[in-house]
């Protein structure tokens, strides 16, 4: 036996970070056991295992199994990527696009959405667990090419709807390639697109820290653009593509990297969305395009 106190003074040791030695006792002990609890043996061998993974460089956040997204706590694991505070705020930029596209138009068609390529579940969860309540005839298509990520953005609709009911009404996962996962109804009638689609180049990914490595690589990587752009070539479909799925009050709204941000309004613009912008992140680096049909 020993006391939580001691134990996580050893996990610290290990892992060279206290920080991270708290979050994974709290993972598996709780938060509210005092520093002189006794912790089992069972304890005691799930916090070796997992600190034996975290020391093999897995990313913290695997090895914890969830990490909070917005107001949500997900499953994360290797099937899909871990959600980036970039994200976050792509969210909170798609969510005023939406009410400011449904508010545009007349049709009293519900609000409709779609979260392509959505890994955890991550944007599509966020959206309809904020806004959903108070819009019971949201509709949310989150699909995605990779079987093991739409599962466990299945699993994560589940957990989230357990606290948000509305979500389970409301978010649908669809299995397919980038628009080829949508129903052929929704052709024209959706407000918005949003996507974090992959945008790293394949060179930037031989240089990425091996942590990074460890996510699913095709969450991250995508080929040159058309016009020869590094990485470019998943975003350039994204917005070419929401051309024709969205209303023409509707709004697509993407994250990419900063290098990419000026192909990316300039695809915008000659492919005739009204009004294009880019929106920068929390560092000031230049991370998402908009445009509005
Ligand atoms: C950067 S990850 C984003 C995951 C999640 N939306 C997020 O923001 O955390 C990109 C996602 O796009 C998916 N993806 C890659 N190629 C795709 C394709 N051709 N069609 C649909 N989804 C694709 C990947 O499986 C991955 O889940």
């Amino acid at each position: 036996m020993t006391t939580r106190a001691c134990l996580q003074a050893t996990l610290a040791d290990r892992l060279g970070s206290a920080v991270e030695a708290r979050w994974i006792a709290e993972e598996v002990l709780g938060s509210a056991s005092s520093s002189e609890h006794e912790v089992g043996d069972a304890e005691i061998a799930l916090l070796s295992v997992m600190a034996e993974r975290r020391a093999a460089g897995e990313p913290l956040q695997y090895v914890l199994g969830s990490w909070a997204f917005r107001a949500l706590e997900l499953g994360v694991d290797r099937r899909a990527l871990i959600p980036r505070p970039e994200t976050e705020q792509v969210v909170e930029i798609a969510i005023a696009e939406l009410r400011h596209a449904v508010g545009a138009r007349r049709a009293t068609a519900p609000a409709t959405l779609a979260d392509l390529g959505t890994g955890t579940g991550a944007i599509a969860l966020a959206i309809s667990a904020e806004l959903g309540e108070g819009r019971p005839d949201l509709r949310v298509w989150a699909t995605d090419a990779q079987a093991d990520a739409l599962e466990l953005a299945g699993e994560n609709l589940a957990r989230v709807a357990r606290a948000h009911p509305w979500v389970a009404r409301q978010v649908r996962t669809r299995r397919g390639r980038w628009f080829g996962a949508l129903p052929a109804a929704e052709r024209g009638r959706l407000d918005l697109v949003v996507a974090n689609p992959p945008y790293v180049s394949e060179e930037e990914w031989e240089s990425l820290d091996a942590e990074v490595r460890l996510e699913p690589r095709s969450a991250l990587v995508a080929g040159r653009g058309t016009d020869g752009t590094p990485g470019f070539a998943d975003v350039e479909t994204v917005v070419s593509g929401a051309r024709e799925w969205l209303m023409a009050t509707g709004v697509v709204v993407v994250e990419l990297a900063p290098a990419q941000a000026a192909a990316a309004a300039e695809l915008a613009g000659r492919l005739g969305y009204r009004h294009v912008r880019i929106e920068r992140d929390l560092a000031g680096r230049d991370r998402a395009v908009v445009a509005r049909r």
